[in-house]
């Protein structure tokens, strides 16, 4: 799976379907086949399926359970439905400066619930890709920017713990592009608090659909698991794009 804020064309249907039959031949599992998600001319989001949270799935050993993962697949793709939803109405927006209002209109409507649901989408996206990994310390460049920034991992994990027990649904590991460095962003909600030109490149859920049902409301334990079971080499290829 790699990045889902694009519709499949059909090329990339029959490059996927070639790679899967391909994968299937070799023993690739299928996530592994659905990575050719290019801009499209559509304007709508791609609703992720089962196959996307294949790769999570692995994670069950390590106490985040499938039934967790399957009930949050079914969140995910509510994010990806609201998108398309939203733009579709704003393609249809009246620009009549008139029905512009800061109290109540429905661009404000439109575009404030906007940023949670295509936000919520790609915390999504972020999430899924970057789990299901052997975990452990960082790797690659990743582990470069962290012990740069943070000094060493277990430092680096420390702050990311102490970040997704403060928060009130996320933390964020972006790299910012201005300084070159990565740093663990704190998320409240969909929409908050990112800065411009930083990029995602792993995300933390922290709301409780998560872990609850895993975990109950321990929530540092859920975190520690997370952290057995982060894909680093998913998070170097974001890495890679974001510089
Ligand atoms: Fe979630």
């Amino acid at each position: 799976m790699k990045d889902l804020t694009n519709t499949l064309n059909r090329r990339d249907v029959l490059k996927t379907a070639a790679v899967a039959a391909a994968g299937a031949v070799i023993g690739v599992p299928a996530y592994a086949s659905a990575k050719s998600f290019e801009p499209q001319a559509s304007n709508l989001v791609r609703v992720p399926t089962a196959d996307d949270i294949a790769k999570a799935l692995k994670t069950a050993p390590k106490g985040i359970s499938e039934a967790t993962h399957k009930a949050h697949l079914t969140l995910w793709q509510g994010y990806a439905n609201k998108t398309n939803e939203i733009r579709k109405a704003l393609a249809e927006l009246d620009t009549d400066p008139k029905k512009g209002n800061q109290i109540y209109s429905q661009t404000r409507a439109l575009k404030a619930n906007y940023a949670f649901a295509y936000g919520g989408y790609k915390n999504h996206n972020v999430y899924f890709d970057t789990i299901g990994g052997a975990g452990g310390p960082a790797t690659g460049d990743v582990a470069t920017a962290i012990n740069d920034a943070y000094g060493s991992f277990e430092k680096w994990a420390a702050d990311m713990k102490i970040t997704g027990l403060s928060g009130r649904g996320w933390a964020f590991l972006g790299y910012d592009r201005d300084e070159q460095r990565v740093f663990n962003f704190i998320g409240d909600s969909q929409d908050t608090f990112p800065v411009w030109n930083c990029q995602l490149i792993l995300a933390l859920d922290v709301y409780e659909h998560a872990y609850y049902l895993d975990f109950q409301t321990a929530r540092a334990k859920y975190i520690d698991a997370w952290l057995s079971v982060i894909d680093w080499d998913a998070v170097n290829a974001r890495l890679q794009k974001a510089k």
